[in-house]
This record gives C-alpha cells, structure tokens and sequence, in this order.
C-alpha cells in the first residue's frame, strides 16, 4: 500500500484541481488514509468509491451507499443525516417517507428536487435500526460530503436536523435553538431547518408549531435564493 498513501499525501494538492497521476482505484477506503480536497475531479466517480468504502463499520452493513440525488450544479445542496431501510434498498436519499414530505416541502416555494437542488447525507450508509450516526462515522464519511460541497458549489446548503449541523459544522446545539437562522460556514449560506422526519412525528399546523415553522423557513429560503440569483451572485 504504500504507493496509495504516498499518493494521497501530497500536500501540495490543490483545492480545486485533482492529482495529476490521479488515479480512481487508488482511491483510499481505509479511515487512516485522508481523502483531501481536490481529489475528484467530478462528483462521478464518487457513488462507486462510497460502495466500496469500508472507512468506517457502516460499510459492513449497508446494501447501497447512498450518494446523492438532484442537479449537481444546483444553487441549493440539502444535507440529511443519513441512509434509511427505502435508501439503503435503492441506493436514493430521501426517497422515503422523509422524502416525500421533502419535496412538498420545497414544491410549496416552487423549487424543484430535479432542477433547483442537490441532495445528500452527512454519512452514505445506513446506521443499523436507523441510529444516529457516531462522531467517528461521520468523521470518516466527511470528506466524501466536502468533496462533493466543493463539486457542487452551492449558494446556499440547508441542513436538515442536529445531526447535519453537528457533522457539518461541529455545533451541537439542539435544532430548535437554531432553525431558521442563516450560518456562515465556509464562507457558504447555511440554514438549519427541522428534518422531515421530525415533522412526519409533529404534525401540527398550529402558529409556532414544527410544519409551521418549517414553513417559515422555506420562504426565508426562497426569499434569499431569489436575492442572490437576482443581484447576480
Ligand atoms: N433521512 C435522511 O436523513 N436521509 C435520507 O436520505 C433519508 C432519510
């Protein structure tokens, strides 16, 4: 292996181009190699090294890694925590119930899960019984998420659920205290909403209750997407 640790140590990579001698099967899986900035040159050859990757104990148990989903240009990313039993099955993120709820959520600003964003998980496996993922799970799952943030190139990301905002950007704070405020992270828009999982246990409409909220979210969003879009940004 030493060919593959001498590749990935390159500390002169730069952030936006991959190695020259780059070279997808050397690709490292293992948790002790890194994976830097710059690696993949697009988001394409990512899907097959998440399949393959045994960086963390996920890997043993997942039937698909689950990459992402959506317009990989898009002015929007949207990052869930991660796979569940419809994801793990069919390879999809948020193709379940979550998902689906998702999607109403976005069409009720007119964005479109096709053309308006990119959706994506803090970690690409499936926790067994759909637990929380570990900090080591998402520590070793993070640079398959920022390669894919530098790929992509959202305006704006939103982070659906603690989780999200913990394996982003290590704040641990409960998702109530800090929904529906815009965070700067990598010089990048983020907003922290509930995730629809937790709407599909809280159905209540009611003013100041969780759908309501998201509600107020979403429009906030919308509202800075068409600001950014119309100042030229
Ligand atoms: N929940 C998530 O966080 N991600 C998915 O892909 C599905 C459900």
């Amino acid at each position: 292996m030493p060919d593959q640790i001498d590749l990935f140590n390159l500390s002169e990579v730069k952030d936006t181009a991959p190695p020259a001698d780059f070279n997808p099967d050397l690709i490292p899986t293992d948790v002790k190699v890194p994976i830097p900035s710059g690696t993949y040159p697009t988001l394409d050859p990512i899907p097959d090294h998440c399949n393959r990757c045994h960086r963390c104990d996920l890997g043993a148990t997942r039937t698909h890694a689950v990459v992402g989903r959506g317009n990989p240009k898009a002015d929007i990313m949207i990052v869930g925590e991660g796979p569940g039993q419809n994801e793990d099955e069919t390879g999809i993120p948020f193709i379940g119930k979550a998902g689906q709820l998702l999607e109403k959520i976005l069409e009720s600003v007119k964005l479109s899960s096709q053309d308006d964003v990119y959706i994506s998980n803090v970690v690409k496996c499936r926790p067994p019984n759909n637990r929380t993922p570990t900090t080591d799970e998402m520590e070793a799952c993070k640079p398959y998420l920022m390669e894919q943030i530098r790929l992509v190139d959202p305006k704006i990301i939103l982070l659906t659920g603690a989780t999200a905002v913990k394996g982003i950007t290590g704040d641990k704070r409960g998702i109530t205290k800090i929904r529906g405020e815009w965070l700067e992270w990598d010089n990048r828009l983020c907003m922290p909403i509930f995730h629809p999982a937790y709407l599909l246990r809280n159905q209540s409409r009611e003013k100041g209750g969780p759908k309501w909220l998201m509600w107020q979210d979403i429009q906030a969003v919308r509202a800075k997407l068409d600001e950014i879009r119309g100042s030229g940004a």
